[in-house]
């Protein structure tokens, strides 16, 4: 029995506060959890902080990647006397978990959702839930078909600026809502690394359209409440890969590192190392990957128009070679505008919070100031990992997010991907089964 089953059928939680907190972990059975794709972000974000937070009710029974050096060197990083495995179905069989964390590259994702469900563990998947629509609807078929849950982990919802933007809109703060003016910037470093990595192939990321914009086009649906209907975009690769007159496999052994500005020294960062440049001989992967590799075939910068089921239009676009990170938004609504510019905070900057703007018409502008100086996505990323292990509130401001969130955020990406291949728009009700609602299920 797990302790938030026991506390509900006590019936009293004061009975459990009586208990100190190792009796009470000892008397009751830990999750059981197991990740596919031991990377950065399976180990930063799901490896070591859940076993710090929630180490009293969730154990790591095993830990999967297809690298055998980098699976190794997660167990260490992550202190893990569990199994490790290269071999997706060994662990499954062996282990049985409860729960399976999938961070893998994207374009994998709907192989461990579907099986790790069928093998009987619900899933919590990193966005985005899959790269294109025919695996989407794979994912919802098995979903629907085992009886299983699948989470997929949208940590942008939970910045508090974010929560407060989702208060406002529902508060009705600007009337009903008509338009959304939607740009996205990442930097020459942040931007570039997309083009280092895996994520320059869209076998692998989907392009960015998917990979990055999907928590973006989430961020749209959960705030508008409605669904995407319709898709129109622009995308071309102008700035990275074949757009330089220099070129070379990687940036260590580069001839030309004195004079790109976009050299990157790998080896300054100690997980980069131990991660990937210990364990190349395993792979191939070069975490330095050339920003002019020609085989690049992503999309630099992006245009998108979105139309959704309640009739409000988006206009979206993402560039990934700016001189600073960050985003502009405003929602324009039938008795105002409410907006932000959005920065990322550089080391000596002192403003400690992020400023919403709210403009009535024929009315008064108001600053909104909301503090943002908890670390991981303003103590988004913590928030998320709680409503996941341990849930104590009600899901006040709907951050919980379901295979159907996941899908309809990948499918707008996709839509647009697919539309800038055709040169036509797409609707979202042609990808999938899904069909969109004025009003979000
Ligand atoms: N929510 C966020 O803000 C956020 C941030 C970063 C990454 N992510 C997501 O997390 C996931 C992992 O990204 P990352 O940055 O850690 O990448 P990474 O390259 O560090 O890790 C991916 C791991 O998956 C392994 N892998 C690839 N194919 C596999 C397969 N077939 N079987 C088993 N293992 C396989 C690789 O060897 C690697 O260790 C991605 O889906 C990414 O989109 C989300």
């Amino acid at each position: 029995m797990h302790r938030r089953t026991f506390v509900k059928n006590t019936g009293t939680i004061a009975a459990a506060s009586l208990l100190s907190p190792n009796v009470f972990a000892s008397a009751f059975a830990k999750k059981q959890v197991a990740m596919v794709g031991t990377g950065d972000r399976g180990t930063g974000m799901w490896g070591v902080p859940v076993l710090k937070e929630f180490a009293d009710i969730v154990e790591f029974v095993g830990l999967c990647d297809i690298n055998p050096g980098r699976v190794e060197t997660a167990k260490q990083f992550m202190k893990l006397n569990c199994p490790t495995y290269t071999s997706f179905d060994q662990m499954m069989k062996e282990t049985k978990p409860d729960m399976l964390i999938v961070t893998t590259v994207d374009g994998t994702h709907n192989e461990f959702i579907v099986k790790g469900m069928e093998y009987g563990a619900d899933i919590i998947t990193e966005k985005p839930m899959t790269t294109d629509e025919n695996k989407c609807q794979e994912i919802l078929d098995a979903e629907k078909r085992t009886g299983k849950k699948i989470r997929v982990t949208f940590n942008y919802r939970y910045s508090p600026h974010r929560q407060k933007i989702y208060e406002l809109l529902r508060s009705e703060a600007i009337g009903t809502l008509t338009s959304v003016d939607f740009h996205w910037y990442l930097d020459v470093y942040h931007g570039a690394d997309y083009f280092r990595r895996w994520h320059r192939l869209r076998k692998n990321s989907g392009s960015l359209l998917v990979h990055k914009a999907s928590h973006h086009f989430d961020l749209l649906n959960w705030w508008l409440e409605s669904d995407p209907e319709e898709v129109f975009a622009y995308g071309a690769l102008e700035h990275y890969g074949k757009n330089n007159s220099f070129r070379h496999t990687h940036c260590r052994p580069c001839p030309y590192k004195d004079k790109c500005k976009f050299y990157f020294d790998v080896t300054k960062n100690k997980k980069y190392v131990d991660f990937y440049v210990k364990n190349e001989q395993h792979d191939g992967y070069h975490r330095d990957g050339c920003v002019w590799r020609e085989d690049i075939d992503i999309f630099d910068k992006m245009a998108v128009q979105i139309k959704y089921a309640n009739k409000v239009q988006v206009s979206y676009s993402l560039t990934t070679y700016s001189p600073y990170e960050g985003y502009r938004i405003a929602f324009n609504g039938t008795k105002g505008r409410l907006e932000a510019w959005i920065k990322e905070r550089q080391p000596w900057e002192e403003q400690a919070y992020d400023e919403i703007q709210l403009t009535s018409n024929f009315g008064k502008r108001e600053l909104i100031k909301i503090p943002n100086n908890e670390v991981g996505h303003g103590g988004g990323d913590v928030r998320l990992r709680k409503d996941i292990f341990n849930p104590t509130e009600k899901d006040k401001y709907r951050q919980a997010a379901t295979s159907r969130d996941g899908a309809l955020a990948i499918l707008i990406g996709i839509a647009a991907r697919n539309s800038i291949d055709s040169g036509k728009p797409v609707k979202i009700a042609d990808l999938t089964t899904l069909k969109p609602q004025v009003v979000k299920a």
